[in-house]
């Protein structure tokens, strides 16, 4: 019998560790993928590199969707099918989506002719490489039959049956790696912050039960902070946080610490380690960002009295002018300052817009950021310090 071809659509991190691993298997392999340039690679491992989707799932009887979510899947898909039929292939559902997702994409293939595979998988770039990946297959029994050897080349397949049932099983392991990252990094943080020395910490956690190998699996990121090469990355770790509160929501199951672990995360993102390797949620446990801080608060002092204007010696103090205009400003260090003319209203984050006006003493913090929208122009004297 000749070998099943395969195609791959969507080579990224998880997605080209794949194929990679699919290569050294007798299959021949399709790839596709969007930026064309991250799949150029694996044709001299032996890939066909496709132009399209289409071509790709042409030239297969299976094909695996290894895509960011449900709605690239949906993008690619939808690219293909006027002009391939899907009849008679087997599509398999790797990337995490929701089971409502998993349902819906089932549907989709199915009402094509196409059958349908929830095939989430725990694991990621080194343990598909490896093929040590844990396959959860959500498809009929004689399906299963059919692609179990095949699939063993990539890991373990376990038989889920139900396709939702796969995706919430993936969900579900999901969740523990946020929840065990978090974990990790506030112990960590406290062993660091009371000087004590993380060997001994992981010594004795190493013989605990409390003890998960992603701890040291994620420890030497965390002690050099080098989260780069990320074997999955933030952005699709929030991705599925959402997928998973909904998933708990939907069930009436307690959300709140998923809710917590959610601000974590969008502070990391905000703080740029969106395509970076997970663990760096390490950084906003250990050190909460300014941002994260109260700012400080500007005070305003409506109708200061002349003695006081007298005292400050405010006459001396410099005089700056500006038109009608609006910009940003951080405030490196204190600012006083007297109005003379004019107004403009002051926009910090989370703030209400605060209005300053003629005959006002008005004192910005160090540190604050904020936006100055002058609507008549503004004459006042300033000292800096
Ligand atoms: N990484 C892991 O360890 C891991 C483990 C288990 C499950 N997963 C799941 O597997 C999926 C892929 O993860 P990954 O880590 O490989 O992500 P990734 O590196 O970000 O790759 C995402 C892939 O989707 C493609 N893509 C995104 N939007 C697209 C669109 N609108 N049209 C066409 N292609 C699009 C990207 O193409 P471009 O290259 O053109 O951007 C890329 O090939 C995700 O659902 C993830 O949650 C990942």
């Amino acid at each position: 019998m000749n070998p099943l071809r395969i195609a791959l659509l969507g080579t990224g991190l998880l997605g080209h560790s794949i194929a990679e691993r699919l290569l050294l298997g007798n299959n021949p392999l399709y790839v596709y993928n969007r930026s064309r340039s991250k799949a150029e690679d694996l044709v001299s491992l032996g890939a066909t590199l496709c132009n399209s989707p289409a071509e790709a799932i042409k030239a297969a009887e299976g094909i695996f969707l290894v895509l960011t979510d449900a709605k690239a899947t949906a993008e690619v898909l939808a690219l293909a099918e006027e002009k391939t039929s899907f009849r008679g292939k087997t599509f398999f559902q790797v990337g995490t989506i929701s089971p409502d997702e998993t349902l819906e994409l089932d549907k989709q293939i199915t009402q094509r002719g196409g059958y349908f595979v929830a095939l989430p998988v725990l694991g990621s770039k080194n343990e598909a490489k490896k093929g040590t990946l844990l396959l959860m297959f959500g498809a009929s029994e004689e399906h299963y039959h059919k692609w179990h050897d095949f699939l063993s080349q990539l890991g373990q397949v376990f038989f889920v049956a139900d396709p939702k049932k796969a995706a919430a099983l993936k969900l579900a392991l999901n969740q523990l790696i946020i929840s065990s990252i978090i974990g990790f990094s506030l112990s960590f943080s406290l062993i660091l912050k009371e000087e004590i020395h993380p060997e001994l910490f992981m010594s004795i956690l190493r013989k605990s039960a409390l003890y998960c190998s992603t701890f040291d699996k994620k420890l030497p990121r965390l002690l050099k902070k080098d989260y780069s090469s990320a074997n999955f990355t933030l952005e699709l770790l929030l991705k599925d946080l959402r997928l998973c509160l909904e998933e708990l929501e939907k069930l009436s199951i307690e959300s709140a610490p998923l809710k917590t672990s959610k601000i974590i995360i969008e502070q990391a993102l905000k703080r740029g380690y969106g395509d970076k390797d997970y663990s760096a949620l390490f950084e906003v446990v250990f050190a909460p960002h300014p941002m994260n801080e109260k700012s400080p608060e500007i005070i305003v002092e409506k109708n200061p009295s002349p003695s006081k204007l007298t005292e400050l010696g405010v006459a001396d103090w410099p005089l700056w002018e500006k038109d009608v205009s609006s910009f940003d400003w951080h405030y490196e260090e204190k600012e006083s300052c007297y109005i003379l003319e004019g107004e403009a209203i002051i926009y910090v984050e989370n703030k209400e817009p605060l209005q300053i006006s003629k005959g006002q003493l008005v004192i910005f913090p160090a540190g604050l950021s904020c936006r100055w929208e002058i609507t008549s122009k503004i004459k006042k004297h300033y000292r800096i310090g």
